[in-house]
């Protein structure tokens, strides 16, 4: 098979941009009323397999090469990876979707900053939103396509002024066994931790996202706020954030720290570093039969190769 090239689906963001989603201020008071925006997708569900529109404004695929198409909703939104709630990616998703409680929320950006701040979510919905589909690659050997709504993480940062000593971004996930289960499992360092190097913090693909499929994004994925890192394996985009900060050192993950030195800080993709245990050669579609091939940086190299000197240093994909 013929890879996908990157340009069949990141130009699709600028293609979106002119379908710009403001939550202006219709939706901002109904998210002032409900604390989140509609829950009902039947809307927006696609078929598996069925052409959307967005997918026939990309270039027509020959037949030997197929076009990414979005993940059903239900596959997206009911089989995740939430440790906090369950191991098992089905439980996960109805523990998180019964119980997390996704309003009120703060999320507290400091560290290495000139103005820190606590935000409310209120005011993070308010900033301009947008429609990204993204390829999602776990390190299990699983993908999805997923229409996030969100923003670039960069926004938010600059509000909060970086400082020049800021070399690292480190994230932080709710951790709270009121309503979290999983966390009883002490064989996890808690709470689930992520970082970023600034520049990839900054990179325009590097997303907030706050929904999914057009609609608030659902707890299961992490709501209200997780991160979108799509060149990555999918572990780095961590979910339900309560804390950023901006430090000097490089932050040690949750992976890092859990994992027995099988997963490093930059974990991004590429088909030919296999994982300790596992080859990451190719990748199971979730909701097709076959087997693709895995991508260079998930097909996001032409966007983000230059940020990473050497590329035959194999630390930059572990
Ligand atoms: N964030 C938190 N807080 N807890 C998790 O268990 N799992 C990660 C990542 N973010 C995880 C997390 C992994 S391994 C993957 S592959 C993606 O979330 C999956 O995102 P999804 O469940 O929305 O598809």
């Amino acid at each position: 098979m013929v890879p996908i090239r990157p340009s069949e689906i990141t130009p699709e963001h600028i293609y979106l941009s002119r379908r710009k989603f403001m939550l202006g201020l219709g939706a901002a008071a109904l998210l002032a009323a409900c604390g989140r925006l509609p829950d009902t997708p039947e809307a927006t569900v696609m078929p598996e397999g069925a052409a959307t529109s967005e997918a026939l404004s990309t270039p027509r695929p020959t037949p030997t090469q197929k076009p990414d198409i979005k993940t059903a909703f239900d596959a997206v939104t009911g089989y995740v990876n939430y440790y906090e709630f369950s191991l098992d990616k089905e439980a996960a998703a109805i523990l998180a979707n019964e119980s997390l409680q996704v309003s009120p929320w703060t999320v507290t950006v400091g560290g290495l900053v000139n103005k820190p701040r606590v935000f409310d979510i209120e005011e993070i919905l308010k900033f301009e939103q947008e429609e990204r589909v993204y390829r999602m690659r776990c390190v299990e050997g699983w993908s999805m396509v997923i229409p996030w709504l969100g923003f670039p993480l960069s926004r938010l940062l600059k509000e909060v002024e970086p400082l020049s000593n800021a070399k690292y971004v480190r994230f932080q996930t709710l951790a709270d066994p009121e309503q979290m289960p999983g966390l009883g499992d002490m064989t996890f360092p808690w709470p689930y931790i992520e970082g970023l190097r600034l520049d990839e913090a900054m990179h325009d693909l590097t997303l907030i996202a706050t929904g999914i499929y057009g609609w608030s994004l659902r707890p299961s994925n992490g709501a209200p706020l997780r991160l979108v890192v799509p060149w990555k394996y999918g572990f780095k985009s961590l979910k339900s954030i309560v804390r950023i900060d901006l430090v000097e050192e490089q932050p040690t993950t949750f992976w890092m720290a859990a994992g027995a030195g099988e997963y490093g800080f930059w974990a991004n993709v590429n088909p030919e570093v296999p994982h300790r245990r596992w080859s990451q050669a190719n990748e199971r579609r979730i909701g097709e039969t076959r087997r693709i091939p895995t991508l260079l940086f998930n097909g996001y190299a032409d966007e983000v190769a230059d940020l990473y000197p050497d590329l035959t240093n194999k630390d930059w994909f572990f």
